[in-house]
């Protein structure tokens, strides 16, 4: 049975655009899942507008740094179309780092077949930061 939206599709995408956390939707294109929706969030937290980075794989977030242990765990979840979430160093446009808490979840149609993900991604970075000073003091004072 069709459910009656009781929000307008105008209605939503404000809704989607007010979140705080990036939203975003991806496509399998071969080996790559490219952006084909990125909310406002997105553009807040990472400094990127839409035109920018539609249709590329959102690995362009890590820069350089691509040697992060979260990044297997991921790969691994997107190979079985599981969801997954992971903590990761990202880069915003003007190179400054943040704490990605990225959720990536995957969306099957009524048959089946995987067709989109759906990214969201938290930025953690003040938590992080946090628990990093946390574990330097107490190296420091020996505790563990
Ligand atoms: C929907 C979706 C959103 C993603 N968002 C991010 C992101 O915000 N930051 C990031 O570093 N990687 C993100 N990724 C992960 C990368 O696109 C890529 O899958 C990851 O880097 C591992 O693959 P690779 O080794 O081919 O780069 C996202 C992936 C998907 C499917």
């Amino acid at each position: 049975m069709k459910r009656t939206p009781l929000i307008s599709p105008d209605l939503l995408e404000r809704i989607v655009d007010a979140s705080e956390d990036g939203i975003v939707v991806a496509e399998q294109e071969g080996d790559e899942n490219i952006l084909i929706y990125v909310n406002k969030g997105f553009e807040r937290l990472t400094g990127y507008s839409a035109d920018e980075i539609l249709y590329q794989d959102c690995r362009f977030l890590q820069n350089e740094d691509r040697e992060q242990p979260g990044l297997d765990n991921i790969r691994k979840a997107l190979r079985e179309g599981r969801p997954c979430r992971e903590v990761l160093r990202n880069y915003r446009k003007d190179g400054t780092l943040f704490w990605n808490e990225l959720s990536i979840t995957p969306v099957y149609d009524a048959d089946d077949n995987l067709t989109y993900y759906i990214g969201v991604q938290k930025d953690v970075t003040e938590r992080v930061e946090a628990q990093m000073e946390l574990e330097r003091l107490k190296a420091e004072h020996g505790l563990s």
